[in-house]
């Protein structure tokens, strides 16, 4: 469904991502875990269109969306849940998730798939009135997900969304991630949390310093000895 070739992102001088290929099959959950600055990110926002790649092509549902106008990656399916959340502060929770459906044409069923959020994330139901800078960080990574849910989106793009969050935080919204998951959305993954990354997904690639240098299936990846020293912390 999504399949990156030699993807290459560079700012300046520094190469963030060295020519990464990989791939995310329809209906799978994905995981790219890494250290710090191992260019998960970067590959994300390529993806996404937020910045420019150096090199490379992606293609999704068999179209190249490599070159194509960041403003119309949404309406081409793929939704990005930022690093850092990126919630409109000065709107409201269900402002923010209006957001979300703004350009779907099948404006009828928003309201249903308001409800289905809201039945998600209780938590936002009860803040639907609350300014949604004003929220803490657990619950705008809450709405974050909302929001790119209420795009009815084909493929979500996460970015650690246990960054920052207190372990039962993590936990509510990962059965989320979850649920979504097993509705048949594809996802992929961004994660430090190598661990919960991988028990969440199928299938997973490691970067490092801007390649990837591993790769299989998640479980297998979970007992790798290279994956557990580097990343389990064993
Ligand atoms: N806007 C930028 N300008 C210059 N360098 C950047 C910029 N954004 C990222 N980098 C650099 O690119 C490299 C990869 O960064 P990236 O954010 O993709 O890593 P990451 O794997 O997401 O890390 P983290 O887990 O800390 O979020 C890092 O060395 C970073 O300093
Ligand atoms: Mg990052």
């Amino acid at each position: 469904m999504l399949e990156v070739t030699g993807l290459h992102v560079a700012y300046g001088g520094i190469q963030a991502v060295r020519s990464i290929t990989f791939h995310v099959n329809e209906g799978e959950m994905v995981a790219l875990i890494g250290a710090n600055g191992a260019g998960k990110s970067s590959t994300l926002k390529a993806i996404a269109r937020v910045i420019d790649a150096v090199g490379g092509d992606v293609h999704f549902r068999g179209e190249k969306i490599s070159c194509i106008a960041p403003h119309h990656i949404i309406g081409k399916g793929i939704a990005l849940v930022p690093e850092g959340r990126g919630v409109f502060p000065r709107l409201t929770v269900v402002e923010n998730l209006a957001m979300g459906a703004f350009l779907r044409n099948d404006k009828a069923d928003i309201a249903g798939d308001l409800d289905k959020i809201y039945g998600y994330f209780p938590r936002l139901k009860e803040r639907a009135a609350q300014l949604a800078g004003t929220l803490s960080g657990g619950e705008q990574q809450m709405l974050a997900i909302g929001r790119a849910l209420m795009s009815r989106p084909k493929m979500l793009l996460l970015d650690e969304p246990s960054m920052g969050l207190a372990p039962i935080m993590v936990q509510k919204i990962f059965e989320v991630i979850r649920i979504v998951a097993a509705e048949g959305m594809t996802t992929l993954l961004i994660e430090q949390n190598a661990k919960l990354a991988l028990q969440v997904s199928q299938r997973g690639y490691v970067m490092e310093s801007g390649e990837i240098t591993l790769t299989g299936e998640s479980a297998q990846l979970l007992n790798d000895p290279k994956v557990r020293a580097a990343y389990l912390g064993e």
